[in-house]
């Protein structure tokens, strides 16, 4: 079955709000030609520049997401967002779980499961991301590493809330290091966990659900990637940045998915 395809440009800790402003006026111009059914483009600032990116992005088919999202509704969180927040600006995504936050800020399955279901709460789209280390691939223990990711980030989760989520496989070996999973490697992976949630869900439900490939994808690779039967997008760091680099990632990225 054909499953749109969607491209997450995620900006970590760059574009201050003017900066972000611009690029998603560049943006506008240079996506102008894509049709919107072809593709789902969504580009997460930071906290901070998500509204002039909101305002920047009406209008347009660029949809806002957030890169993280706390998962009580308020309280004494010093530094945290909660959904409530993200909801008001207008933002319509989460990436929850990345392996930045689980490398450097101690997030566990346990927290990206709180988070995920704060966002659906809060009727927020998840971006949640999966993936395992270097060491991990290399001692033979992906799919171990990817079972427990997902039975822990999705714990409790029902159907019908697992068809609003979008996974992220992002082998975090990839990531920022110009290492990019060669296109069979990835789609192995993301057909195990296509599996898992066939296994969890049914093979009707796990057909629907958009698993994007994460980690140094670019223009250049972006149509082999896209053109595997499971990998249905990409979430981009270092080609977001630009518009020109994510546009062309974009375009290639939909050459992909019609070639299936
Ligand atoms: P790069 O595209 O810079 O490798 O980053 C991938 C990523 O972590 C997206 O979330």
């Amino acid at each position: 079955m054909a499953r749109k395809v969607v491209i997450a440009g995620n900006w970590k800790m760059n574009k201050t709000a003017s900066e972000g402003k611009a690029l998603v006026e560049a943006l506008k111009e240079t996506t102008k030609g894509i049709c919107p059914n072809c593709a789902d483009i969504i580009v997460c600032p930071p906290f901070t520049t998500l509204v002039s990116v909101i305002e920047a992005a009406k209008g347009s088919n660029i949809k806002v997401g957030a890169q993280n999202i706390h998962w009580a509704d308020n309280g004494a969180f010093t530094g945290e967002i909660a959904g409530n927040m993200l909801k008001e600006l207008g933002v319509e995504y989460v990436i929850i779980g990345h392996s930045e936050r689980r490398q450097y800020f101690g997030e566990t399955d346990e927290t990206v499961n709180l988070r995920l279901k704060a966002a659906l709460k809060n009727d927020l789209k998840p971006i949640v991301c999966i993936g395992e280390l270097l060491e991990e691939r290399e001692s033979g223990a992906t799919e171990k590493v990817l079972f427990t990711q997902l039975d822990g980030g999705l714990k409790d989760i029902s159907a019908a809330d697992m068809e609003k989520i979008i996974l992220a496989y992002e082998p975090v070996w990839a990531i920022g290091t110009g290492k990019t999973a060669t296109p069979d490697i990835a789609e192995e992976t993301h057909k195990y966990i296509r599996s898992f949630l066939a296994d969890k869900y049914g093979k009707e439900v796990a057909d629907k659900i958009v698993i994007q490939y994460g980690g140094s994808m670019k223009a250049e690779n972006a149509e082999a990637l896209v053109g595997q039967a499971d990998i249905d997008g990409g979430l981009i760091g270092g080609a977001a940045l630009k518009a020109d680099s994510f546009t062309a990632l974009i375009e290639n990225a939909i050459a992909g998915a019609k070639n299936k």
